[in-house]
């Protein structure tokens, strides 16, 4: 089976918790998939290892143990993709039973997290899409570190002050890694009334000197909407069940940024 090694690697990052980042990388990552490209999405959230729910998918059975290593060809070597309405998923959270968490320190975050890029067999992909926890700790900097492949880092930021706060410190932290190419995803940037479809502020926005969008790309625009919350936690992302055609248009334009970004995927026979 195919590996990953020098697939482009779109991560979805942020400074905080609960402001959509998996929510942006499970839609991105049907959008991605509407426009043609094989599409892989790792969840690299070991701590919150949310993609499979957000897709529907759950593991019921304990696991007794996890294999954080295993030498080439044995038979613990290699993990399998699995495959969800057209994208390819691997996630730790597949690895354990779901009331199991995973509370491994840092060195074995990283272990894990390689495992599930390098380690896992899958179809032939035109990129691979990484859910990151928030902030810049081990997890976040080995993927950002990946070498030999375009990287792009999308930064998924709501409108309040402190989350373009932290958002900043990313920046600036990533700026140093010159290879990376960086994009904006404003979320939650109205609430969409669930009667009349208008969409009213939910947070006072960041004012001007304070503000990620002066020194980065805002490539989508995404409003909260209520019935989008429910159907993501009965595991039906908004790009399946289209019911919120503000979102869906956002999650379009947004591939299509990161698809120009990256460069078309090669016409492949199917
Ligand atoms: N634009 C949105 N519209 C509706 N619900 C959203 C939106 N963005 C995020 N959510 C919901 O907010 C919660 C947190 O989002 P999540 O993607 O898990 O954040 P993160 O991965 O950054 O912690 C989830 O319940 C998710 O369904
Ligand atoms: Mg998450």
């Amino acid at each position: 089976m195919p590996a990953s090694d020098n697939v482009p690697v779109i991560a979805v990052a942020s400074g905080k918790g609960g402001v959509g980042k998996t929510t942006v990388a499970v839609n991105l990552a049907l959008a991605l998939r509407d426009l043609g490209s094989r599409v892989g999405l790792v969840d690299a959230d070991l701590y919150g290892p949310d993609v499979p729910r957000m897709l529907g998918l759950r593991r019921e059975r304990e696991a007794s143990h996890l294999t954080v290593f295993a030498a080439q060809g044995r038979p613990a070597s290699r993990l399998q993709a699995i495959d969800r309405h057209g994208i390819q998923i691997a996630s730790a959270a597949l690895l354990v039973g779901g009331g199991q968490g995973i509370g491994v320190d840092a060195g074995i975050a990283q272990l894990l997290v390689r495992r599930l890029i390098s380690d896992t067999d899958w179809a032939d992909l035109d990129c691979l899409v990484i859910d990151l926890p928030p902030g810049t700790a081990d997890i976040q900097q080995f993927v950002f570190t990946l070498h030999g492949r375009k990287l792009m880092v999308l930064l998924v930021v709501t409108p309040q002050v402190i989350a373009h706060q932290d958002v900043r410190r990313l920046i600036a932290h990533l700026r140093m890694h010159k290879t990376v190419s960086l994009g904006g995803v404003a979320n939650m940037t109205g609430l969409i009334c669930p009667s009349c479809g208008d969409s009213t502020p939910m947070f006072p926005e960041a004012p001007p000197d304070q503000s990620v969008w002066g020194e980065l790309d805002k490539l989508a625009s995404i409003p909260f909407s209520p019935q989008a919350a429910a159907d993501a936690d009965d595991g039906r992302p908004v790009l399946l069940t289209q019911a919120v055609p503000q979102q869906v248009a956002a999650y379009r334009a947004l591939a299509a940024a990161v698809q120009a970004e990256l460069g078309e995927p090669p016409a492949h026979l199917n």
